[in-house]
Formats: C-alpha cells, sequence, structure tokens
C-alpha cells in the first residue's frame, strides 16, 4: 500500500476549560501521561490494578494477560465475577437502590423511569424465567427487540445466568435473524410484538417466525415476547410465551452465575469485507472493565450526570454505552425509543432540555441531518432550546467533518462543552483513540489521542511504524482487555483477519487508514482502507473528500465511493445532498461543476469527482450508517442485487442512478 496523502489540514484548536480540568476524574495532562507511563512500565500490572479497582470480583484474579495462545489473548482468566452483579447488585448494596437508573422516553413521549432496585428485580425476575424454561450457562440468546427498557433487562438477565446474548437490531429482517440464529445455534429468542418509530408501529415477532419457519433452527425452544404495541400476533403453544406470563410467579431475587472473566457475554454480528457477516465475541471481565473505564475517563461520569447515548441498543455503541457502561458506574441515563425527527427535528433538543441532559452521545450522521433540518425548519434549531444542561458532547461511529464539529461545537454545546470524538469499533468493545474532556486540547475531526494503555499506532503495509505526518494503517501493537476474542465458530478467520501475517501477526489491524499530526501525534481516522481511493496512482481517503464537500456552503451531506475508470483505476463518485432542493437538468449540471472547482480549490484536481449525482438524503441504514456498498453498486451503474431490507429510504436509490 502506497502512503494515504492527507490533504485536510486544521488550523483551529480548543483547549479545555480550566474549572472543566479541575473537576474531571482524568484532570491535566500529566495525568494523562502517568497513566500512559504506567501502561508502558507494566502493561499487564496496568490492566490488573485498574481492574481489581473497578470492578467486583468474586474470586479475585492472579493472572492478569495470558499471551500463550496468541493471538487467542486472555485477561484476568482464572478471576470470577458476575457482569449483572457488577451493574446492578453492586450500587444496591451500596445504597444506591433509589437512584433513578434509566429515563425512557417512548416514540409518543411517554416516560417510564426505573431505579437500580427497580431495574435488579426485573432483571432477576427474567433471568429465573429463562432458568426456569432450560436455558443455560453458554447457551445462545437472540434478542430482537426495540430500544426498551426490557432491551436492557433481556440483555441483562442473560449476563446475570452465563447466557451469551446475540442481539439483532430491530430493523434487520427475517433472512438476517436466521442466519444469526443458526450461526449461534440459538436455543431462546426474546422479542416484541413490535415497535414504535416515527409514530409508526413496526411488527417485530413474524420477522423471528419467518426466521424460525426457514428451517434449521430446531433448537430455538423458546421465544419470549414482550408486549409493545398490542397488535395481534401469533403464538405458538409450547414454544411462545409473552414476557409478563414468563415472569409474573418468578422471584425477583436470583442468585448469578458466577463465571470466568472470560466467559463470553455477547456476540454481535458486524459486517466484514465478505457478505457473511461475522459474530464478534467478547468477554466478560475484559470488556466490562473498558465499558465501565470509559465511561469515567472519556465521559467524565459523575454521580449527578444524566448520560444520554442516541445509539440503538441493536450496535455495539447502544451495547457498552447503554447496556452496560452507565450501569457498571451506577449512572442515571436517558433512553429513546423514536427517532430523532418526529414529531420534529428538534426532538434531540427538546429531550436534553426536560430531562436536564448532560452528557450527549450521537453520531455524524444525525448531527448533519438536524442542521440540514434546522436550515429548513428553524423552530427545530437548537438556539430554540434550553441546553444549558450540557456539559460533554460525544461523537461515535464516523469521521465526523469539522464543519458538522464546529456546529456540534457552538450550536449544541455552546461553545463550552468539549467534543469527545470517540474512535473505535464493535470489535474494540470500547472507545480506543478518544479525547478526554479535562486533558485533550480538540482539533475538528481528529479523534486525537489513544486512551490510556491502548497502544496504537500507523504502520505501513509490512507493518513498520511509520513516522508522524506519513498516512498508513492504523493498528494496535498490544492486546487490551475489552478486545474481540473470537469470531464465533470461524477462528481461523479471527486469526487472519485481525491479525494478518503480513504486519507480522501480532498487531491488531484495525481496518482504518489513519494518519497522526506531524506536531502532536494526534490521529485522524481517514477511512476504511476499503474505501480508500487509488486515482491515478494518488492515494486518498474518502472521507478527505467528502469532508471538503460538506464545508462547501450548499452541501449538506456527501458520500464518496470508487469506481473502476479505464483511464485513472478508480474515479470518485459522489453523492451529495444540498441544503436546498435537489437539482436537475442545467442546474445540476452548474451546481456540479461549481462543487469540483470548489475541490479542486480545496484539495486539488486529482480530488474532483467525475461523476455527481444529487439526492434529496444518501441510502442510509436505519441507524444512520451510510450504505457505501450501494453507492458503490449505483457508481459503477449496476443494478442492486444486494440486501436492502436494512435500509431506511429505499426509494433515494433511483435518484441516485443519474449523473448530474
Ligand atoms: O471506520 C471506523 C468507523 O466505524 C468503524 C467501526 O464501525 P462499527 O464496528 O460499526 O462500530 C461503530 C461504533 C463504534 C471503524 O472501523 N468509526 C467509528 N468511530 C469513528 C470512526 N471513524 C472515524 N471517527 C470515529 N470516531
Amino acid at each position: 500500500m502506497s502512503v494515504i496523502n492527507s490533504v485536510l489540514i486544521e488550523n483551529r484548536i480548543f483547549p479545555p476549560a480550566e474549572a472543566l480540568v479541575e473537576r474531571s476524574t482524568i484532570s491535566g495532562r500529566v495525568a494523562y501521561d502517568a497513566l500512559c507511563q504506567e501502561a508502558e512500565t507494566d502493561y499487564s500490572g496496568y490492566w490488573a490494578r485498574l481492574a481489581r479497582e473497578h470492578l467486583t470480583w468474586k474470586k479475585e484474579f492472579t493472572t492478569s494477560l495470558d499471551e500463550s495462545r496468541a493471538p487467542f489473548y486472555q485477561w484476568f482468566a482464572d478471576g470470577t465475577l458476575n457482569v449483572s452483579y457488577n451493574c446492578l447488585d453492586r450500587h444496591v448494596e451500596a445504597g444506591l437502590g433509589d437512584k433513578l437508573a434509566i429515563i425512557f422516553e417512548a416514540d409518543d413521549g411517554q416516560l417510564s423511569r426505573i431505579t437500580y432496585q427497580q431495574l435488579l428485580a426485573r432483571v432477576c425476575q427474567l433471568a429465573n424465567a429463562l432458568r426456569a424454561r432450560g436455558v443455560k450457562p453458554g447457551d445462545r440468546v437472540l434478542i430482537y427487540l426495540p430500544m426498551s427498557i426490557e432491551g436492557v433487562v433481556a440483555m441483562q438477565a442473560c449476563a446475570r445466568i452465563g447466557a451469551i446474548h446475540s442481539v439483532v437490531f430491530g430493523g434487520f429482517s427475517a433472512k438476517s435473524i436466521h442466519e444469526r440464529i443458526v450461526d449461534a445455534g440459538t436455543v431462546a429468542v426474546i422479542t416484541a410484538d413490535g415497535q414504535c418509530r416515527g409514530g409508526k408501529r413496526i411488527p417485530l415477532k413474524p420477522a423471528v417466525d419467518d426466521a424460525i419457519a426457514m428451517g434449521g433452527c430446531e433448537m430455538v425452544h423458546s421465544v419470549i415476547v414482550f408486549q409493545r404495541t398490542g397488535d395481534d400476533c401469533s403464538m405458538q403453544a409450547g414454544r411462545d410465551v409473552w414476557w409478563h406470563d414468563a415472569v409474573r410467579e418468578q422471584a425477583q431475587t436470583c442468585e448469578p452465575e458466577w463465571v470466568g472473566a472470560e466467559h463470553p457475554l455477547f456476540l454481535l454480528y458486524t459486517s466484514g469485507s465478505t457478505g457473511k457477516p461475522k459474530g464478534v465475541q467478547h468477554s466478560s471481565g475484559g470488556y466490562l472493565l473498558h465499558a465501565a473505564l470509559t465511561m469515567k475517563w472519556t465521559f467524565d461520569i459523575q454521580a449527578d450526570d444524566v448520560f444520554w447515548c442516541t445509539a440503538d441498543i441493536g450496535w455495539v455503541t447502544g451495547h457498552t454505552y447503554i447496556a452496560y457502561g452507565p450501569l457498571a458506574c451506577g449512572a442515571t441515563q436517558l433512553m429513546f425509543e423514536g427517532v430523532p425527527t418526529y414529531p420534529n427535528a428538534g426532538r434531540f433538543w427538546h429531550m436534553i432540555q426536560n430531562h436536564k441532559v448532560s452528557v450527549f452521545y450521537t453520531a455524524p450522521t444525525a448531527i448533519r441531518s438536524l442542521i440540514k433540518a434546522g436550515e429548513i425548519s428553524p423552530e427545530t434549531h437548537p438556539k430554540n432550546y434550553d441546553l444549558t444542561s450540557l456539559r460533554i458532547l460525544g461523537s461515535v461511529g464516523e469521521p465526523i467533518n469539522p464543519d458538522a464539529w464546529m456546529w456540534y461545537y457552538e450550536q449544541v454545546g455552546g461553545s463550552r462543552c468539549p467534543i469527545v470524538d470517540t474512535f473505535w469499533q464493535t470489535e474494540t468493545g470500547g472507545h480506543m483513540i478518544t479525547p478526554l474532556p479535562g486533558v485533550t486540547p480538540l482539533v475538528p475531526g481528529s479523534c486525537t489521542l489513544p486512551f490510556p494503555g491502548i497502544q496504537a499506532s500507523v504502520v505501513d503495509e509490512t507493518g513498520l511504524e511509520l513516522e508522524w505526518g506519513k498516512g498508513g494503517l492504523l493498528v494496535v501493537k498490544k492486546p487490551w482487555p475489552s478486545m474481540i476474542r473470537t469470531i464465533y465458530g470461524d477462528p481461523q478467520r479471527y486469526a487472519n483477519s485481525y491479525f494478518p501475517a503480513d504486519l507480522g501477526g501480532n498487531l491488531y489491524l484495525a481496518g482504518d487508514g489513519a494518519m497522526r499530526d506531524p506536531n502532536t501525534g494526534y490521529f485522524t481516522i481517514m477511512g476504511r482502507i476499503d474505501d480508500v481511493l487509488n486515482v491515478a496512482g494518488h492515494r486518498m481517503g474518502t472521507m478527505e473528500i467528502e469532508s471538503a464537500l460538506a464545508s462547501n456552503p450548499l452541501v449538506a451531506e456527501a458520500a464518496v465511493v470508487g469506481r473502476p475508470d479505464d483511464v485513472t483505476g478508480e474515479a470518485i463518485c459522489a453523492f451529495v445532498v444540498l441544503k436546498q432542493a435537489r437539482p436537475s437538468g442545467a442546474e445540476a449540471a452548474e451546481i456540479a461543476n461549481q462543487l469540483r472547482s470548489w475541490i479542486t480549490k480545496e484539495i486539488g484536481p486529482i480530488a474532483k469527482p467525475k461523476d455527481i449525482r444529487f439526492g434529496d438524503n444518501l441510502p442510509k441504514t436505519r441507524s444512520g450508517k451510510i450504505m457505501r456498498r450501494l453507492l458503490r453498486s449505483l457508481a459503477k451503474n449496476e443494478d442492486i442485487t444486494q440486501d436492502v431490507s436494512t435500509l431506511e429510504n429505499p426509494g433515494i436509490l433511483d435518484q441516485l442512478k443519474q449523473n448530474a
């Protein structure tokens, strides 16, 4: 791989306010450096100290990192604990039973509140119900639930009895559920009759029925159904049971299953470079340690905070920063069933105001769509709301372009709140590279520096560390506690994809391009290496072109993919959403030319998109991720043959077929 040219230059820098430095758990660069130094000097001792301080163990571990079966690393392996005990019982035992654990706001605005004591009781009841139905430690349980307190209860109940959950996002199709049931050998499913999103009722249970009917699912002996919408729902006698019936007679206490630290906590399926999703397997002890630690250090979570992560529990962000992290810290969190644009695009700001949210964690794509909405309907702009309760903002899932960053910083955070741009992945379990609010001067668009103890680096295609200023492959040099343990049922694929022999076999390959700033060492993520383009021998991160496009005053959002080109190898194809209505004809051609000139000016003629296509929106999953594989097909003018079942807005595909 030749070096990725970085052409984004960002000079703005925002140091943390003095008051914030003083009150933060990790206060100032000296404290950060001391932690990094401790990890440098005694890596395994550093993590062992943290695991003792932040988790409650049933049996203390005597070994920290075990590398004897590398790359199948183990952490704290001879210790035993229970994740749900750590998230619930220990807070109740410490006198926090009456503290609010979750404030749940439904799609229609209805509120439910649950304390730690109440949550523990509900988790115990469901755990008992699962046990009563024969679910044993190590069994796989598929969870297909809407955003709900029950979603968290289901995950925690599995953890309590040592069952391994596999949460499937509510937007996935029956076929996807079927694949996951079969791949994991699932014995039970927890689902709901339906869900409410954006004022609509969407059925869920039929997809589970269809999945099981596809065959090969004979081991599924139980389906527990939470009644959310009350809509008609077929129940198969002997197999299906209503949640409320299953728990009615169950005790509100339940002895936790004390498991080894390496006992799998969950599988979470994610897309890889091949078509088959991979079941990323996480551990109990190491995973929970990082979930707790990142809550405390990245989000600086304090006793009086109201934390809100807008992710869905179907994605890793919802696992670590809804179902486990906030509870492991005894925090109060807000949880939301609906969508950011219903009843209008001011919903997020309205909720922050109402619930006095102090730490807010969302995705750049949400920010960008709300920027656009605020321009179209000014009454939904954040300035109309009292957002003074906010003290820390977070971003996750994709690179945040500097323009969106500045809007988030100024319009949402009132130029007071640091933005922690957290780089991580399903496979990493928790934050890997991120600012810490009381430590790190912020640079828009950079995820800055590794979390203390994480040994991130940028290497060339042979695994050689590159000097700062050169783009290359993002790697992690040492195993860390919350890392993926294996791909379920395919250990070889785990070893090959994450520890490739080309890099020497001992570096974790993230799959992203990155570059470190020559002066500060700050990391900038340049997009997936599979999204890196090579145009006429020049490598460029697609994110840089997108960011440049997005900085044009006409542009609301842009995505860039490569397509084969006879002359230049690859050509750049840009899909653009304007702040104004979608142009056509001569107007479209005119704006496309303006954008080409803009890119020429911002980056250089090499980055000029050959094709520009305008849409009212981009094809996105319901979680808001742009579906680049669809864009690549569109760019190549191929017929769409892929599964579009997770697509939020299939109507958009037709618009994007024509060049401007
Ligand atoms: O490309 C990186 C991007 O999202 C990928 C991981 O996706 P997933 O496993 O779905 O997890 C998303 C939530 C953690 C990464 O390989 N990514 C994630 N966070 C960032 C990011 N890219 C740039 N900046 C980030 N903060």
